[in-house]
């Protein structure tokens, strides 16, 4: 059976308009396997940029932070970037935990394989959206927190939702425990278009794969091949979204309830959101952090922040 709040939440979003789904739901076990294969296309130039100021600035960020660390990741798919800071954070103290929270649990299982073979590092797995997550992670006496939110998994929030999603995080931190937030940085359309809709149809696949899930996990009856992917490029918002459009007029029959389509009607399933270095400096000023360094990707306009809670 659904749990109440999803099926609470998938319902409402139905019967909005725009009709809109949660976007947690596009992690189960395929649709994180296909986050990964995304990763890999040549248009979605992101995880190389991200993976790029990772290895050229791990041991900063590990240098401005005086240890022992303790280090939280916010949904770290696989696990292969915190490999990467975990392996700086060890070459400075013998052992620290690492606290993986996703909602996705193939996500958690391959991210605790991969992190448990580390030399000094113990991992324990949350199951949780971040922040239920964050609240239920116990802490490491007398370590410094060290939260890292990559990916820019960010882009996923409105701007006002983001904002308050920082004060959130920063209400579970200390003084002087850190945030890393990597995030897009702004460029043109006609680049970020590609990143969302590639040659392969990988993308198409995993947004699609969302209608394949509540078919099979909540009953829901949708005709997946009359469904399209779509990506679209909201210039006033900046930022990518991912709709799922009917391609003819349908019912759909699930939790209870009948769901119409008109032809051309599209369900909004995730928003990518660009940012600018300077509003990020402005949000660390605004959610209760000071934002002690930035590093960016010349070649893929990214930035990581490193914000240390005031
Ligand atoms: C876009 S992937 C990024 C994975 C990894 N951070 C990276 O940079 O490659 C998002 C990850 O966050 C998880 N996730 C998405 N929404 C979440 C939420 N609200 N709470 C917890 N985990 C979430 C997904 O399961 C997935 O593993």
């Amino acid at each position: 059976m659904t749990d109440p709040p999803i099926a609470e939440a998938i319902l409402r979003g139905l019967r909005a308009r725009p009709k809109t789904l949660p976007t947690f739901l596009l992690y189960d076990a395929l649709g994180s396997a296909l986050f990964e294969a995304i990763t890999e296309l040549p248009e979605y130039g992101l995880t190389r940029a991200d993976l790029r100021v990772i290895e050229a600035h791990r041991a900063d960020v590990v240098r401005a932070l005086p240890g022992p660390l303790d280090v939280v990741e916010l949904g770290p798919g696989g696990g292969r970037k915190a490999a990467l800071f975990l392996r700086a954070v060890t070459a400075v103290q013998a052992r620290t935990v690492f606290t993986a929270i996703d909602v996705s649990a193939s996500a958690l299982r391959e991210c605790q394989r991969a992190l448990e073979q580390l030399d000094g590092v113990e991992v324990r797995s949350v199951e949780a959206t971040y922040l239920d997550g964050l609240r239920r992670a116990g802490r490491v006496e007398g370590a410094r927190r060290l939260v890292l939110f990559l990916g820019s998994n960010l882009s996923n929030f409105d701007r006002r939702d983001a904002l308050a999603f920082l004060r959130d995080v920063r209400a579970t931190l200390s003084p002087g425990d850190a945030l890393l937030l990597a995030t897009d940085l702004e460029k043109p359309a006609a680049e970020l278009l590609p990143a969302y809709d590639d040659a392969l149809g990988v993308t198409a696949a995993f947004n699609r794969n969302l209608l394949v899930r509540l078919n099979r996990e909540h009953g829901a009856d949708f005709p997946i091949a009359d469904f399209a992917h779509e990506a679209r490029w909201n210039a006033p918002e900046r930022r990518i979204e991912m709709h799922l459009v009917a391609r003819r007029a349908c019912e759909v029959r699930l939790l209870g309830a009948a769901v119409s389509f008109a032809a051309g009607e599209s369900i909004w399933t995730e928003s990518s959101h660009r940012f600018r270095v300077d509003e990020l400096r402005a949000w660390a000023d605004e959610s209760g952090y000071t934002c002690a360094e930035q590093w960016t990707d010349q070649r893929w306009p990214f930035a990581h922040s490193l914000f240390l809670a005031r």
